[in-house]
């Protein structure tokens, strides 16, 4: 009977012990969910995602490894998962967030506040099925009174795999959001200045560059009028005179090419060999050669590296180059005028050297600071803009335009291209 009764007693001593101590447990956790949660400055939401577990298992069995993949060639699975998610629980920030004025309001719209969002959804199906704990993403929440809150949010799933219990963290991103757009923006404006500058520098190009092959032109008309009308008509003088017009207008074109490309799009740039596009350049000034009475020299290294570059770009600096040494060498009367176009390996540098040498007066220690600086021109009708535009094409392909000049002895511009290593210089 006493013995009985000592049982007894203990038993119930246990009872109320164990009793005790689940009230504490209790009485603890609310305590922990009331400092955690619901005094959480950031806003936590907890969602119950076990619904959707089996179909994910389901679909890992049938061998979907990338539920993005699989998702996004059946979107309306999203909604259709989607109905077995279940709101569980939100704190006072989730509410403040979304602008909500009671939990119970907002666990009853929450399905219309925050939508399926495919990419959101996605990871964190990809999560569960992958077991991992942690999800994070970003969208746009809607407030009840008309905001629209950019936020990152983070999910994190308990260890036990159990999905009844996601928890998701909310962290507002308007200010970061709102610095990225400014900085942005600023850099879209800097762009659009730098272009809109470049857009006027190209205007007095079009200018300086289309005036001469139109010089050339009218030259070429006067002399083929003479050569048809002059006494007896010599027809193959005329119609090589014609073929020189044709090349200029082609040339006066390629230039308006030029711009319109350069308006449209980036600038493109191709591998190219320096021999054919050296020839070529100076084929469309054989005429101005002829007229300035100037012996044109090629020299070429064989078997050169191709150079990727804007082939029209490169053709304009070999041309303004030429030009200039043909006007310097006609202007001061130098006898004997020679023009030599030189194109030399430098593997040390990888790059390539183009120069442009004539023998006519040089350019005066005086003046040679400023040949470089836009306007500066010694002619008459010069627009000074020519090696302005020479620089910075070559600077533009990553090589430097540098000028040697001895008083007598004549002028040398040099110019080097990068290699072309399948990459786009800056
Ligand atoms: N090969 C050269 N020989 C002598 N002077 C030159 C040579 N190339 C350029 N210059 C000088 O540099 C100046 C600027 O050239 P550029 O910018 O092409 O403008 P422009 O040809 O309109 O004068 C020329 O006016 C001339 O004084
Ligand atoms: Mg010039």
């Amino acid at each position: 009977m006493t013995y009985n009764f000592f049982i007894t007693l203990a038993n119930a001593s246990l009872l109320c012990l164990l009793v005790a101590l689940l009230f504490n447990t209790r009485r603890r956790n609310q305590a922990f969910k009331r400092t955690y949660f619901d005094a959480s400055p950031i806003p936590i939401l907890i969602e119950d995602w076990s619904g959707v577990r089996s179909t994910l298992a389901a679909l890992k069995a049938q061998g979907v490894a990338d539920i993005g993949a699989f998702l996004a060639e059946h979107p309306e699975l999203v909604l259709q998962y989607r109905k077995s998610h279940r709101f569980v629980d939100a704190n006072e920030a989730v509410l403040r967030l979304f602008g909500a004025t009671s939990k119970a309001q907002f666990l009853a719209i929450a399905p219309q506040l925050l939508p399926a969002s495919l990419e959101s959804n996605v990871r964190v199906y990809q999560t569960l099925m992958e077991g991992k704990l942690t999800a994070q993403g970003e969208r746009v929440l809607h407030t009840l009174d008309g905001r629209v809150v950019p936020i990152i949010w983070r999910a994190t799933l308990p260890p036990s795999g159990d999905a009844s219990r996601i928890l998701f963290y909310g962290f507002d991103i308007t200010d970061q959001k709102r610095a990225q757009k400014a900085l942005t923006d600023a850099r879209a404006d800097l762009a659009h200045a730098a272009r809109v500058s470049t857009v006027g520098e190209l205007s007095a190009s079009i200018a300086h560059d289309v005036a001469q092959p139109l010089a050339a032109i009218s030259v070429s008309v006067s002399a083929a009028e003479r050569w048809l009308t002059n006494g007896q008509p010599n027809v193959d003088r005329a119609l090589s005179t014609l073929h020189q017009i044709r090349q200029n207008a082609q040339r006066a074109n390629d230039v308006v090419g030029r711009i319109k490309t350069f308006l449209r799009k980036a600038p493109k740039r191709n591998a190219t060999s320096l021999d054919a596009l050296v020839r070529d350049a100076l084929q469309l000034i054989q005429g101005e050669a002829q007229r300035y009475d100037v012996k044109v020299h090629i020299l070429i290294e064989p078997s050169l590296p191709t150079a990727r570059v804007d082939e029209g770009e490169i053709k304009q600096v070999v041309i303004n180059l030429a030009l200039n040494a043909m006007q310097a060498m006609a202007n001061a009367g130098t006898s004997d005028r020679q023009l030599t176009v030189a194109v030399a390996d430098k593997p040390q540098e990888a790059v390539m050297e183009v120069q442009v040498r004539d023998n006519g007066p040089g350019i005066d220690q005086s003046i040679i600071g400023r040949i470089f600086e836009p306007f500066f021109s010694t002619k008459a009708e010069g627009m000074g803009l020519g090696l302005v535009i020479c620089k910075s094409i070559v600077k533009s392909h990553g090589g430097e335009l540098t000028v040697q000049s001895a008083d007598q002895v004549g002028t040398a511009f040099r110019f080097t291209l990068p290699y072309d290593r399948g990459v786009v210089p800056n």
